[in-house]
């Protein structure tokens, strides 16, 4: 099997497609998927700079990470990219940079992983959450206006599952009402929108680097900006040992923020944000291959939608925007119209995916945030009430049927195999699982269960949580 080979143009799928593997039939899916999901690549190389960090005794170090930071912020085509240790603590000091801060309120859409919002508490902010749009499964811009307020300090885009947000609809809004836009990037690390590097269109950018991820150093995160002053709050939040110091930022340039002199040398948010250096060292050896590989994983993509073309109830999550694309295709999803194949309910199509092989096949997407009992009920920090309201000025807590889109979209996506290699005999024999459940659809409609228990817990995947594919 080599990765290069060209696939068929044309469609592998028989004339009579086989029985349904729920009803007895052969299973489409022959052959162990592991080896076509399994990621990142580790060579000798990554080896080598691990080796390296550990023989050297530079694991607590950061002259390591500041070359990460160099070469990441010329592969974005930003000013300065500051390493952190998750990317949970890049976004939280994104939001800090920007000057969230008590009582102020970010707008984020509630179909997303909690770590692009919820770190927002610590600051004494709070969340204020919007829908997204049905096709991109993003940040639905025309959802934000009505909900800004004179608290409003930041808008979060996140490029969820790869695909970009509409940013010039975003930055229009933000523009207008004096807001700061932090994207968070930690699905779709080397994405376009028209041309643009995510991560480097907003005010700031947190990106999370850790093992799951498209781009994965192990666990790492990374925060992005073309601002001086936002990339030195971040320093000064999270980042004790350089901040103040000389030479120690990404450009070799001297701390220039009067409001920050006072405090150099201790860390504003009271936190210790420093990259563990055997990541920066895989960080700096994954990047240097990066776009080569997700060059390959696009390639695969587009092979399995093209065999899939015509099938009904199956459709690409895909970006129309020009000169955009989908990163690297992180968590791939597809959307599920079951309108088009009798009204089946996707628990049913999963099941029988399942039979066919695709053990891992699961339906939807996360459990909308604003439905959470963190968002509605915990205390957090001892105010005497929820920690979203305890500096707020009104009861900004949603109902938990509010937001159409992001509950239905649960519904109404689907994962497909995250293929990183461009193998066609398993990318077809996927296909061929889908096509043979939803072209024999009618026969899966009796004892259909429905979909009453999609989207019970955030998230019906974990993607944060996922475990390396075992050899
Ligand atoms: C959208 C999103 N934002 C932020 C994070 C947090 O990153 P990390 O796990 O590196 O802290 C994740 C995933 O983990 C994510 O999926």
């Amino acid at each position: 099997m080599t990765a290069t080979c060209e696939p068929a143009r044309t469609s592998p799928a028989p004339p009579t497609l086989p029985a349904l593997a729920l009803f007895g039939g052969p299973p489409a899916i022959t052959r162990p998927i592991r080896d076509i999901l399994k990621w990142p690549i580790v060579t000798e190389e990554d080896e080598a700079a691990v080796l390296h960090v550990l023989r050297e005794g530079k694991m607590s170090g950061w002259d390591i990470s500041m070359q990460f930071e160099k070469e990441f912020a010329d592969w974005l085509g930003v000013k300065y990219a500051l390493a952190h240790n998750t990317g949970t603590a890049s976004l939280q000091a994104a939001m800090f940079a920007v000057g969230v801060g008590r009582g102020d309120e970010i707008i984020c859409p509630t179909q997303t992983y909690w770590a692009s919002c919820l770190q927002a508490f610590s600051l004494g902010a709070t969340v204020v959450f919007a829908d997204v749009e049905e096709e991109s499964a993003c940040l639905d811009a025309g959802d934000i206006e009505h909900r800004i307020t004179a608290r409003t300090r930041a808008i979060v885009a996140v490029h969820f599952l790869g695909h970009p947000c509409d940013m010039d609809a975003i930055l229009a809004l933000a523009e207008k009402h004096k807001l700061k836009v932090i994207e968070d990037v930690s699905h779709a690390q080397g994405g376009l929108y028209k041309g643009r590097k995510l991560g480097s269109i907003g005010h700031v950018s947190g990106i999370s680097l850790m093992t799951g991820k498209s781009l994965a150093i192990g666990e790492g995160g990374i925060l992005t900006t073309n601002d001086q002053h936002i990339y030195e709050r971040a320093v000064a939040f999270g980042h004790y040992e350089r901040f103040g110091g000389f030479g120690l930022s990404t450009r070799d340039e001297n701390f220039v923020s009067e409001d920050l002199q006072p405090f150099y040398g201790l860390p504003l948010g009271g936190n210790k944000y420093r990259m563990h250096q055997m990541s920066s060292a895989v960080g700096r050896v994954q990047l240097k291959h990066y776009d080569q590989r997700v060059e390959e994983i696009r390639k695969a993509s587009q092979y399995f939608w093209s065999l899939l073309e015509g099938v009904p109830g199956l459709h690409p999550h895909k970006t129309t925007f020009p000169e955009s694309n989908m990163a690297a295709h992180y968590e791939a999803r597809g959307h599920y119209r079951p309108e088009e194949v009798g009204g089946l309910s996707l628990t049913r199509v999963v099941e029988a995916m399942k039979a066919e092989g695709y053990s891992d096949c699961v339906p939807g997407l996360l459990r909308p945030l604003h439905q959470h009992p963190v968002f509605n009920e915990a205390d957090v920090y001892h105010d005497g009430k929820p920690t979203r309201i305890a500096f707020s000025d009104r009861d900004l807590r949603e109902k938990a049927e509010e937001f159409p889109v992001s509950s239905r979209l649960n519904r109404r996506m689907v994962t497909i195999p995250w293929f990183k290699h461009l193998w066609p005999e398993y990318i077809e024999e996927y296909a061929l699982a889908f096509r043979k459940v939803l072209l024999q659809a009618d026969q899966l409609l009796a004892g259909d269960p429905g979909d009453d228990k999609i989207g019970l817990t955030q998230g019906s995947v974990n993607m944060s949580s996922k475990q390396p594919v075992k050899k």
